[in-house]
């Protein structure tokens, strides 16, 4: 890690730059295949890169997206004039990022929880990933609230992987976006999230700190502090943006540069809302920023439809997503 100290520290400061964030395009083949049954479209190879082909070469995106998480499939596809979306991105300024785990399976003695995989041979998958241009990565924990749930010991499992993981990719030079997310199903009050994500982000940090990760070359990324959707008591953006904030300044040293939220099934236009209010209330130890899947995707998703004459509509759809998220990174959103 030495050897990359300085490289790791400078790509997670370019990755939440003022008023930018992260596209998270790295939907895996089952998920992609999701979104786009949902617009009838046919999840083959060619849809998957006619539709990353469509959002990573909108115009004028780059001013507020510093970085894509791609799916591996995407970082060694080539985009329509040939050169790889690596290539294509690096050159518009927006570093390449991969997610590299293996989804989240049953666990073992706890098979309604789930551990997150992908460790093993993932040293030389980073290496591969290294060549190829990503610079970052994702590995995403999943913890989901019920009655008894989550336990210790998935939260200890979830946050050790993170920790293995983030340690590999500091050595191979590759920031790792650390991503423990709490879901927001459930039927959870807001307090109950906020008492789960505490316990979790407690035990992640804990953990990073045994395995050594450079907190300085690193990102968070969280799920808000939010009622499940389930939950008749949903907060509001003010309670929603003061419970999140109160939690991360308990628990996310100083030392991380920066946080980026997932959308994690918020709507669009509410989760820019949540984000934009945390920042109008002041500068805060860290950057924060947004590292959003649907929330920057679901209206270009819904204009393209899979049809070549919507790209343009389907691309200012996108733009727009990015441009307000960018305006709510620096606490100047105005719906
Ligand atoms: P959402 O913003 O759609 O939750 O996706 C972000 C992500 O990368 C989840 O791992």
């Amino acid at each position: 890690m030495a050897m990359y100290e300085q490289a790791l520290i400078d790509t997670a400061k370019a990755l939440v730059a003022p008023g930018k964030g992260v596209l998270a395009a790295d939907e895996s083949t089952g998920t992609i295949k999701k979104r786009l049954d949902s617009i009838n479209v046919e999840s083959t190879e060619a849809t998957r890169q006619a539709y990353r082909n469509l959002l990573f070469t909108t115009e004028g995106a780059e001013q507020f997206i510093s970085g894509v998480i791609l799916f591996e499939e995407t970082l060694f596809q080539n985009a329509d004039d040939g050169t790889s979306f690596a290539r294509l991105l690096a050159d518009k300024g927006v570093i390449p990022g991969i997610k590299v785990d293996k989804g989240a399976k049953p666990l073992a003695g706890s098979p309604e929880e789930k551990v997150t995989e992908g460790l093993d041979g993932l040293r030389d998958r980073l290496g591969e990933y290294r060549e190829a241009g990503a610079r970052f990565a994702k590995w995403r924990a999943v913890i989901d609230i019920a009655d008894d749930r989550p336990s210790d010991y998935c939260i200890h499992v979830n946050a050790h992987a993170l920790a293995r993981y983030a340690a590999l990719c500091q050595e191979a030079g590759i920031v790792p976006i650390v991503e423990p997310e709490v879901l927001m199903d459930g039927a959870n009050s807001i307090e109950r999230c906020e008492a789960v994500t505490d316990r979790v982000l407690d035990r992640v940090f804990d953990e990073l700190k045994t395995q050594r990760v450079l907190l300085e070359g690193m990102l968070l990324k969280p799920n808000m502090v939010i009622a499940g959707k389930q939950c008749p008591q949903q907060a509001g953006v003010e309670e929603v943006a003061d419970a999140t904030l109160r939690c991360l300044r308990r628990r996310v040293p100083a030392a991380v540069p920066g946080i980026v939220f997932l959308s994690g099934g918020q709507s669009d236009e509410v989760a820019t809302a949540h984000l934009d209010a945390m920042n109008k209330r002041g500068p805060q130890p860290w950057v924060l920023s947004f590292s959003y899947g649907r929330a920057l995707q679901a209206p270009a998703l819904a204009a393209w439809r899979g049809e070549p004459d919507n790209i343009p509509a389907a691309q200012q759809a996108y733009y727009k997503r990015a441009r307000n998220n960018g305006a709510a990174a620096e606490g100047r959103y105005s719906p």
